[in-house]
């Protein structure tokens, strides 16, 4: 099967849709829906892609997951087995990196507001590299290095002033961001020069994501070259040489599968290029490449199986096809627009008959995970599946609508694993504390 489908997709001649050479209706059965799905054969080929291409390119590179794509233990250390690090923007997600056997210094810690409580255990856990995005971040960081009597490596979170042609909430790189310091403004340059000030930390370089869904290979060069030239005029000023530059993510897949995505290659090669000759340039020896892929990664081998309920036809305007999951876990269609394929999962091999919208179940009219989209006429007990949905729909599911996130499963071999149990409404009440009849001396005001 083409993308956007994981490597392992198949149809058995009774038209069920395999994931990993298991059957989805089985999987449903088991499991219940809706149902995260991810291929670990898909997730390991293209890690080592993304390390091959990167290898190949620039041998002084590394890759490093973004977790917030999603942030789960178990692709966590199966990533890390084939040598992807993690990038991490909270101390929870060094936590759970940690947890999942990521070492801390194989992770590098973003954010544009990290808390105290964060940034000491980002020390006391050694980790790697600390991106350091805002003037408080420097007084505070120096000020617990120092007590801690370490010297934490760190990057400055750059704005390179460049804007990537996607859409305007997945925009980081722009000069009206709150993400890093402006290059243009001469913020970057004054931050550098308190931050040297401070011997508790240790400037190794500079970093910068400039947004999502990037496809054009040009804006990775030209990300690269501002980093780079920021960094020779620090080199001239100070004399501490780059070490390290992250020109982050942002690797562009399409939701819908629509075409084949950015080319891995090309924007490998502009990176490489950009960082061989700007080195040159300044008369320093090459420093190490880190790229932060999340999307790419996961998007493409995570499949959400959802089970058709309700239709209903709205003459002159649409027919709505209702399933028993939506907005709270996979927000992404509802909040930017994310267009998603889908297809029928026990009836694969039957053609398009009709044009339905997909709809969620949750209140909200926006809650529409498919605008529109050409299936096979859908009924009650059908199985829904749709691709592409590995990246940032479980990392940002809600309880909405005390809808209880759902389970997770690894596929691979004909076998399937649970890797995140679905949550029970029991989960959810038992973070409530309050004391039920209500201790009227407790809420009354006299
Ligand atoms: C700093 C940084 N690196 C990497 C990423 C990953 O982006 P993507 O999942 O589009 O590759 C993000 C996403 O927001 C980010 O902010």
């Amino acid at each position: 099967m083409p993308m956007p489908w994981p490597e392992t997709t198949s149809r058995s001649d009774a038209g069920e849709l395999h994931l990993g050479g298991v059957g989805t209706v089985s999987l449903a059965a088991e499991f219940g829906t809706p149902l995260y799905v991810y291929d670990e054969t898909t997730l390991r080929s293209l890690a080592r892609v993304f390390r091959s291409t990167f290898e190949a390119a620039y041998p002084r590179s590394r890759v490093v997951y973004a977790a917030k794509a999603y942030l789960s233990p178990a692709i966590v250390s199966l990533l890390w087995e084939e040598g992807i690090g993690l990038d991490v923007v909270s101390g929870g997600e060094i936590e759970a990196g940690l947890f999942a056997g990521v070492p801390a210094n194989a992770m590098t810690f973003h954010g544009n507001n990290k808390g105290e409580d964060e940034l000491r255990l980002a020390i006391d856990k050694g980790v790697g590299l600390i991106a350091l995005d805002n003037d408080l971040e420097i007084e505070m960081l120096s000020t617990l290095a120092e007590a801690a009597g370490r010297r934490p490596q760190v990057l400055v979170r750059l704005n390179p002033g460049l804007s990537a042609e996607t859409h305007h909430k997945m925009l980081t790189g722009a000069v009206d961001s709150k993400f890093g310091f402006p290059i243009q403004t001469g913020a970057a340059r004054e931050a550098v020069d308190r931050l040297v000030e401070h011997d508790a930390l240790d400037l190794v370089g500079y970093h910068a994501h400039i947004g999502s869904q990037v496809f054009d290979p040009l804006l990775v060069r030209e990300t690269v070259v501002r980093l780079m030239r920021f960094a020779a005029d620090v080199y001239g000023r100070h004399g501490i040489a780059p070490r390290t530059i992250i020109p982050g993510g942002g690797f562009g897949v399409p939701d819908d599968g629509s075409d084949e995505g950015v080319s891995l290659t090309a924007w490998a090669g502009a990176a490489a290029a950009a960082m061989r000759e700007e080195s040159a340039r300044i008369g320093v020896p090459l420093p190490e490449l880190i790229v932060e892929p999340g999307r790419a990664i996961v998007g493409p081998a995570g499949v959400a199986l959802y089970r058709v309920g309700a239709r209903k036809r709205i003459p002159d305007a649409r027919t709505y096809v209702s399933v028993d999951g939506g907005m709270a876990d996979n927000i992404r269609p509802s909040l930017y627009g994310a267009g998603y394929s889908a297809q029928i999962a026990n009836r694969a091999h039957v053609g398009p008959s009709e044009r339905v919208t997909i709809a969620g179940k949750y209140c909200e009219s926006g809650d529409i995970l498919i605008p529109e989209i050409s299936l096979p006429s859908l009924a009650a007990g059908d199985l829904l599946a749709v691709p592409m949905a590995g990246a940032y729909c479980l990392a940002m599911a809600s309880n909405y609508n005390m809808a209880p996130r759902p389970a997770v499963v690894m596929v691979a071999d004909g076998k399937a694993r649970l890797i995140r149990r679905r949550e029970s409404v029991a989960d959810m009440l038992a973070m409530e504390t309050f004391q039920f009849p209500i201790d009227r001396r407790v809420v009354s005001n006299g």
